[in-house]
């Protein structure tokens, strides 16, 4: 499993590449808002400000939303780095953008999946990624990680190679969890990576071994 963070949070990303488990980055327009990051020409410098951080897939997301807006977009996107992929909308055009680019052999990250019918067009269009967003699903009573479930049936009954990237991730349980369902990749906060490290039991153990050492070596 692929471990992505989903944050333009540079110490954050730097955080987690330095824990060593670190395959990519995920973004999004809010993400780079939330970090003050606006204007086309520093956004697109941020995003080759992380590349240089990560060894991993890096995330680009085109803001048109009509076909030739989004090729232009991420042509130019795909430009900046041999590590960026760009992330496409799951809208008509941006289905038409996804084979586009396919076909052109840049690779994809269909984003804003929310219905397994959604996830089955990407993959048709020949997404490298799909991001079926299990947190957003939560928020509104419906069962996000069923989604996951039914994206890697349909995707294992036809072998398809679009990879499941579970996005939208809020705690470590949806890690654990995607985990088990078998996605390929989950994008969450540096939180959820961190949450997985904890468990009394281990702080308790090597307190105990530690004391136990200095007894014997005072
Ligand atoms: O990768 C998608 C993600 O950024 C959405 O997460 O927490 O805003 O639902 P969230």
């Amino acid at each position: 499993m692929k471990f992505f963070i989903d944050t333009a949070n540079l110490d954050q990303i730097k955080e987690a590449q330095e824990l060593g488990v670190l395959d990519g980055v995920t973004t999004n327009p809010s993400l780079m808002a939330k970090e003050g990051i606006t204007g086309k020409d520093n956004i697109l410098k941020h995003y080759v400000d992380i590349c240089n951080i990560v060894d991993g897939d890096v995330s680009a997301e085109v803001v048109a939303t009509d076909f030739e807006g989004m090729v232009r977009e991420g042509e130019e996107l795909a430009e900046l780095h041999e590590q960026i992929v760009v992330k496409v909308p799951m809208i008509k055009d941006g289905v038409k953008a996804l084979k586009y680019f396919s076909d052109k052999g840049i690779r994809t990250n269909c984003t804003l999946v929310f219905s397994p019918g959604q996830a089955l067009l990407a993959a048709k269009a020949g997404a490298t990624y799909v991001s079926p967003f299990l947190g957003r699903l939560d928020d509104i009573s419906t069962d996000g990680l069923n989604l996951i479930s039914e994206i890697r049936l349909i995707y294992d009954n036809y072998g398809f190679e679009t990879q499941i990237l579970a996005a939208s991730i809020r705690h470590t349980m949806h890690v654990i969890d995607c985990a088990k369902i078998g996605a390929d990749v989950m994008t969450g906060p540096l939180s959820s990576i961190d949450g997985l490290l904890k468990h009394p039991l281990t702080d308790i153990g090597l307190a105990k071994f530690l004391e136990d050492y200095a007894k014997g070596n005072s």
